[in-house]
């Protein structure tokens, strides 16, 4: 897949002026606005929740990608969604039923993720890869930015991309966690087409979002 996007994680940005983060992220050129949202339960970190991305809404109408790492995710399902968030991605650890979650985030016209933890086989997505849109590769353990790529989960990316490209179907493969301007090379080398990143987005160059963006998107 040629176009490379990329999707900014609000983990890093300012909490305190989300709305003007978000909105100077569309002007530096990011593709889709990475939500991270978490319990203290399923990972060792709290963010926030569904009335935040509610606000949030107003400020841009580029899409919400959002990560939900809460368990058990179904029956919060309908909160995101009706929060407006455009893709939901869930873990599948995180529910009883993933093919029921999957059809729930669909029931609300919502593009659906699923993501997969650097421990989690690609044989918990195989079986559902008909009915999804994109495939969340997790490049660190979920619950903190900042961390350190785990270079084997690219392992996973070229697996998968094979698989999708075999079976001709159009899934987008996302990957997320420590990526700075050298992984995301070989990350998109990999087959991967969606880029998050925090701390590289918000740090590097003197907090330039826009130069941080087209950086990583050359790849
Ligand atoms: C980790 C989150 C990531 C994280 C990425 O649990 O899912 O989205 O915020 O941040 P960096 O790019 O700093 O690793
Ligand atoms: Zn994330």
């Amino acid at each position: 897949m040629s176009s490379i996007k990329i999707s900014p994680s609000i983990l890093s940005a300012d909490f305190s002026k989300l709305g003007n983060e978000i909105k100077d992220l569309e002007k530096a050129g990011a593709d889709l606005i990475h939500i991270d949202v978490m319990d203290g339960h399923f990972v060792p970190n709290i963010t926030i929740g569904p009335e935040v991305i509610y606000q949030l809404r107003k400020y841009t109408s580029l899409p919400f990608d959002v990560h939900l790492m809460i368990s058990p995710v179904h029956n919060f399902i309908k909160n995101f969604a009706e929060a407006g968030a455009d893709i939901i991605t869930i873990h599948p650890e995180a529910t009883d039923d993933l093919t029921s979650s999957i059809e729930k985030i669909k029931s609300y016209n919502k593009k659906v993720g699923v993501s997969l933890n650097p421990e989690t086989s690609v044989d918990e997505v195989l079986p559902v890869l008909n009915l999804i849109d994109l495939i969340l590769v997790m490049s660190v353990n979920p619950g903190f930015g900042g961390q350190k790529f785990i270079e084997n989960t690219l392992d996973k990316v070229k697996l998968l991309r094979k698989q999708i490209d075999n079976k001709k179907l159009k899934i987008q493969i996302e990957i997320d966690g420590g990526i700075n301007f050298e992984n995301s090379k070989k990350a998109i080398k990999a087959g991967v087409n969606i880029l998050v990143s925090g701390t590289t987005i918000f740090k590097e160059n003197k907090g330039n979002l826009k130069k941080n963006i087209q950086l990583l998107r050359i790849g």
